[in-house]
């Protein structure tokens, strides 16, 4: 599987035309020939990278090009195809597929009856959360599937408030980004919980209605519990679809690919997904002015356009606000959250964030959560780090929605 969600087809090597040896079919993981992650140090005059770039299952370096390591992940039987190419590499990861099993072991014992964000949870369980919450505080606080998935599963939406600024938050649209889903609901969970005692939560929920979806996905989301902890798409025919690339602005461009097996695959039409089409219907309903859509992982924030380099008219007012997002994000935990356009860090066409500006005239952003990079982790982020990942999402959402009165 091509994997591109910080991870995508470099600029370099669309020049170098390479980029469609990098399409591969979805396998199953196979037992004996592992995933491993690797690293290799890209030089403008070596060309290590254009070589190892046909093993590669997938990218996960933020940035790339001639003088920026590269992160690939490939099968360990191409390693020494690698080698016997003179391709300098290091292994960063051994065996991702050891670290998610590391992982899965780990959530097995999970004693659900302990704190909610103390660790990650499954589709079952996130709904369950939903309903509590909005059994806490049913006059502002309700919860409605705004769809169904492929598979049947409800997409379920918690509506908090009934104030005249309409925003949308939502995560997981790409599966395997667990990140996206706890901080979606670790919003909804302090909105709801602190209303009554913290006065800026209770000034927030009275002038807004915040719509939450955290798992968009959820199809592909239960396939990353159950079978493969790195799908992205959601499962349409089993290839599946990317629903980042399934929206209706400048959709089929660049950065988004019509082969079925990639993992920037388009669909087979704008909104081919039930699961866009949810989203679609809602926020042309709601027409909202304000829309987040998380995603991990590289710490970033980034606005319209991501299909073209061509700057939005709404430009210095999507940095301005961006900006203050930035700074209160920062505030949490010194970390640090870069912004730009998208299509700076690369080209993508028929994403969210362009057809809720482009569409519905939001002030869209799609923020890339925590880690900054893949060495360590990668999506499978240690736990402890759900809650001060929250903090930094909830105070961008608090950022958005003062910078923008
Ligand atoms: N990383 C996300 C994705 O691959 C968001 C892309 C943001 N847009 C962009 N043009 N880079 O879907
Ligand atoms: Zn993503």
């Amino acid at each position: 599987m091509l994997n591109l969600d910080t991870a995508r087809v470099p600029r370099w090597m669309y020049v170098a035309g390479i980029a469609a040896s990098l399409v591969t079919w979805a396998a199953p993981r196979p037992a004996r020939d592992p995933r491993v992650a690797i690293r290799i140090d890209c030089h403008a005059d070596s060309p290590s990278c254009a070589l190892a770039s046909p093993f590669a299952l997938d990218i996960w370096s933020e940035e790339q090009g001639p003088d920026v390591p590269l992160e690939l992940v490939v099968r360990e039987s191409s390693l020494t195809s690698l080698t016997a190419a003179h391709i300098d590499y290091q292994v960063t990861v051994a065996n991702i597929d050891a670290v998610a099993e590391a992982e899965a072991q780990r959530l097995r014992q999970l004693d659900g009856s302990g704190d909610f964000f103390a660790d990650y949870r499954d589709y079952a369980a996130i709904t369950e959360h939903l309903h509590q919450l909005a059994a806490l505080a049913p006059d502002r606080v309700t919860v409605q599937p705004i769809g169904v998935s492929l598979e049947g599963r409800p997409i379920w939406a918690l509506k908090i408030g009934h104030g005249a600024t309409k925003i949308l938050i939502n995560g997981t649209q790409h599966a395997r980004e667990w990140i996206s889903t706890m901080v979606n609901t670790s919003i909804a969970d302090r909105l709801v919980r602190n209303y009554a005692t913290d006065p800026a939560i209770q000034k927030f929920v009275d002038t807004t209605t915040l719509w939450v979806v955290p798992v968009v996905n959820p199809d592909g989301y239960q396939y990353t519990w159950g079978t493969d902890r790195y799908w992205r798409k959601n499962r349409r025919d089993r290839h599946g679809t990317d629903l980042n690339r399934n929206w209706a602005v400048a959709w089929g461009g660049a950065g988004a690919s019509k082969q079925k097996g990639s993992d920037t695959y388009r669909g087979e039409y704008a909104f081919s997904e039930p699961e866009t089409q949810a989203l679609r219907d809602l926020a042309m309903r709601e027409r909202f002015s304000l829309h987040l859509d998380f995603h991990a992982f590289s710490q970033l924030i980034l606005y319209p356009w991501g299909w073209t380099a061509k700057p939005a008219a709404d430009r210095d007012r999507f940095a301005g606000v961006g900006d203050k997002m930035a700074s209160a994000m920062f505030a949490q935990h010194q970390i640090n959250y870069r912004l730009m356009q998208s299509v700076e860090l690369y080209p993508a066409a028929g994403t969210m964030e362009d057809w809720m500006y482009g569409e519905v005239g939001a002030l869209s952003y799609t923020i890339e959560l925590r880690p900054k990079s893949g060495l360590r982790s990668g999506f499978v982020l240690p736990p402890a780090q759900i809650k001060p990942t929250s903090d930094e999402g909830f105070a961008a959402l608090l950022a958005l929605r003062s910078a923008a009165k």
